[in-house]
């Protein structure tokens, strides 16, 4: 069975390749080489089977908790690029995806549960979905 919980959070990123010189990077990104915000919602999907005790794959209080103390705290109203768990990655929504699910993935499991899927909508529009692999 699957179960997800949805967070937002409103961060401010800058899209940039440290290895190219600050016109190339201009060119590759445009707009979004310049510090900007967005509303960002993310999903994160856990899989498991049912605790004969509670009826729940996972206690969504504590996945909760687990989900703003790794990713929540560090990204709401802060710029995504410093996050401990972007250093050094081009802060797009993909390389987002990937950092988060490598900093939920353990946590997830001690609960007894396994993460599923991780999805973060960057705009209305556009999102993203990482399963791990
Ligand atoms: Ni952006």
């Amino acid at each position: 069975m699957y179960i997800t919980r949805r967070e937002r959070f409103a961060s401010a990123h800058r899209l940039y390749n440290p290895n190219m010189n600050s016109q190339n990077n201009a060119q590759l990104f445009g707009k979004c080489n310049e510090l900007h915000g967005h509303n960002y919602q993310l999903f994160v999907t856990v899989n498991g089977s049912l605790n004969k005790e509670s009826g729940f794959v996972i206690d969504l209080k504590d996945l909760k908790k687990i989900i703003h103390t790794k990713i929540i705290d560090k990204l709401d109203h802060k710029i995504i690029n410093d996050a401990d768990f972007m250093k050094d990655k081009i802060a797009s929504t993909e390389n987002l995806c990937i950092g988060i699910w490598r900093e939920l993935e353990a946590p997830i499991k001690k609960m007894g549960a396994m993460l599923y899927k991780i999805k973060i909508f960057e705009t209305e529009n556009n999102f993203v979905e990482y399963f791990g692999k």
